[in-house]
């Protein structure tokens, strides 16, 4: 079975279905869930979804294009949530250049992402990271917090073969989804090729990034079968041997 490490869940877009669909996913191969918090008012309702659900873990964070209007002592409300049993990571965290060109906002989110960081050194839980037209930044930003000494994911990973060495020199995961199935894919079929399945873990970032033959449709984790046939193509093994190791690999850094 297929452990989903990145799904937004409490996204607006499942509003009319969201219980049937989750209800669902077992049938459709998938073990386990992550659902991940972009937004801070959005927290509760992943906390709401790891009770609901047996099978469902959560993140708490701040999406790098939402921390503008956060307080100071915002950063306590995510540590509350993640004091519940089943809040397993920090996230999503991270820098996003591609929507906010802004070096005032740039910088915001710099500062953001380094107190997410802090944060999750003091609860000791890995990071999930949204990295985004600023591979530099990042990886300056998670040296000048020393986020490499809790681990974590470079989720929807988008950078080249050679920042995901980097990455996994220093202990990290990377996140791989339905973009993996795009025919414009080359670089990230590189990177799938570059780095062990050891460190690879399988995510939808749903409702986003369906893959083929779903492109541009609603994403949800019933289709990560074309992301995990796609990487086993690439490896030259089987679907069932990416499975295995893909959950393994997300029950070591989650530990659960
Ligand atoms: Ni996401």
């Amino acid at each position: 079975m297929i452990f989903e490490t990145h799904a937004h869940y409490d996204d607006k877009a499942f509003d009319e279905d969201r219980e049937e669909l989750i209800k669902s996913l077992k049938e459709k191969n998938i073990c386990n869930v992550i659902n991940v918090s972009a937004e801070l008012d959005n927290i509760k309702k992943t906390v709401e979804l790891t009770k609901k659900y047996d099978f469902f873990y959560g993140a708490a964070g701040v999406h790098p294009s939402e921390v503008y209007e956060l307080k100071g002592n915002d950063i306590e409300k995510i540590e509350a949530a993640l004091l519940e049993p089943k809040m397993i990571a920090v996230g999503e965290i991270g820098l996003d250049y591609y929507w906010d060109k802004e070096p005032e906002k740039q910088a915001i989110q710099r500062d953001w992402f380094g107190r997410q960081i802090e944060l999750a050194k003091r609860l000791n839980k890995p990071i999930i990271v949204h990295s985004r037209d600023a591979a530099n930044d990042t990886m300056k930003v998670m040296e000048e917090h020393k986020a490499f000494n809790v681990h974590g994911v470079i989720h929807c990973y988008s950078y080249s073969k050679e920042i995901a060495q980097e990455f996994v020199k220093r202990g990290y995961y990377i996140g791989v989804g339905g973009v993996v199935t795009f025919k414009n894919a080359r670089k990230l079929v590189e990177t799938v090729e570059a780095i062990p399945l050891e460190k690879i873990l399988i995510e939808t970032d749903c409702p986003y990034m369906a893959p083929e033959p779903y492109r541009g449709k609603r994403n949800y984790s019933g289709y990560l079968e074309y992301v995990v046939d796609k990487i086993a193509e690439i490896k030259g093994i089987s679907g069932k041997e990416v499975e295995e190791i893909t959950r393994e690999n997300a029950r070591t850094l989650f530990r659960v």
